[in-house]
């Protein structure tokens, strides 16, 4: 028996509401796999640890995920701590001290979901999101002087390595390469950012030479929104800087139906550290409490953290769970426009994994 160790960061808001939910499923795929477990140890960091502790996790936090094989991890941000404490306190500490470099978000409009694009209902939105997650415009460098005099200055400088670059677009490139399309876009701002962006397209530029069998082109950030919109199926995997990427995601996310349903994955392929999983909506306070948030995105976020644990079967079987319970319109939660509460879809994954009890 594989024995898969776990710890769970449920956080925020709904974000307590939907990791309950995937453990739950995610528990049902390992009894009804058969062949491994899930050893979930609970985490309470977040915002309500600060309000007692003053800090989002204890000093040794990132050290201790260390003893894991993987995180799944709900989300972070609630009214009464600044947003970038909250941030810089817990996920992006979590994501930067365990050098998971490559965030991985994968857009697909899954069956019985409309996407708001006229004429796209599947096959014409097949998209991976390769977002770089250790550095560029999130390296937190930069500062303030003068506080409160006319002539205050703000500093929040975007930082770009070789290493970085280098490394996330290998990622992409080997990413691409294991769709059937190989085929990558890579976004930058190179006409207007003239030294990290003029960087990226030389680095990519050598890296594509080292993937011959992949197909490469480029795009400026605003126009790819414009093609993401008018032209989804010309694309399949993009990658981006840090800030790029988070909001073209959040664009992919919109176009394929709900925020609600996206899922992501923040890897360091290396496997030197545990990799990170969590679904991409946020702490959503307007609807935490209510058992309407939608646990989509946190069971696809369980299928990447599958994959990762290397329980492919499993993976698959908890996909086509997935497909199974949003082709049914009578599951969708209110972000998709329906009245069904989260445990009414985490009870009909469970009957779509034969597993009920
Ligand atoms: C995301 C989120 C975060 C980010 C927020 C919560 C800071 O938007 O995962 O895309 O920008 O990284
Ligand atoms: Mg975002």
């Amino acid at each position: 028996m594989r024995t898969h160790k776990i710890a769970a960061i449920p956080g925020d808001g709904i974000g307590t509401e939907v990791i309950a939910a995937g453990l739950e499923v995610l528990a049902a795929c390992a009894k009804r796999d058969g062949g491994f477990v899930l050893d979930v140890t609970h985490f309470d960091w977040g915002s309500d640890y600060y309000k007692t502790h003053g800090v989002m996790m204890p000093a040794n936090g990132v050290a201790a995920m260390r003893a894991y094989d993987a995180i799944y991890f709900g989300a972070v941000g609630a009214p009464g701590v600044p947003d970038h404490v909250s941030l810089w306190g817990l996920r992006l500490a979590i994501c930067q001290g365990l050098d998971q470099y490559a965030n991985v978000r994968p857009t697909r409009v899954l069956p019985g979901i409309e996407s708001p694009l006229r004429h796209v209902n599947g096959g014409e939105l097949d998209w991976v999101i390769v977002r770089e997650n250790s550095e560029g415009e999130y390296s937190g460098q930069g500062g303030r002087v003068h506080r409160g005099l006319p002539e205050e200055v703000g500093t929040e400088v975007a930082i770009f390595t070789r290493t970085g670059v280098t490394r996330i677009m290998r990622f992409a490139f080997e990413t691409a390469r294991a769709r059937p399309r190989k085929f990558l876009t890579i976004v930058t701002k190179s006409n207007a950012q003239r030294h990290g962006m003029v960087m990226w397209d030389e680095i990519a530029a050598e890296v594509a030479a080292e993937f011959p069998d992949v197909t490469s082109d480029k795009m400026l950030v605003d126009a790819m929104t414009m093609r993401m919109t008018l032209h989804p199926q010309s694309l399949d995997t993009i990658v981006a800087t840090n800030l790029h990427a988070d909001i073209l995601s959040d664009l992919a996310a919109a176009l394929a139906g709900s925020l609600g349903i996206a899922p992501t994955a923040n890897l360091n392929p290396e496997r030197k550290t545990p990799s990170m999983f969590e679904p991409i909506h946020g702490s959503a306070f307007d609807i935490a409490g209510k058992g309407i948030a939608n646990p989509i995105g946190t069971f696809w976020t369980g299928v990447m953290m599958l994959e990762h644990l290397g329980e492919r079967d499993a993976a698959a079987r908890l996909m086509g769970a997935i497909e199974r319970v949003t082709a049914d319109k009578a599951l969708h939660t209110p972000d998709l426009g329906g009245v069904a509460t989260t445990r009414q879809v985490t009870d009909a994954m469970l009957r779509a994994l034969g597993w009920n009890q």
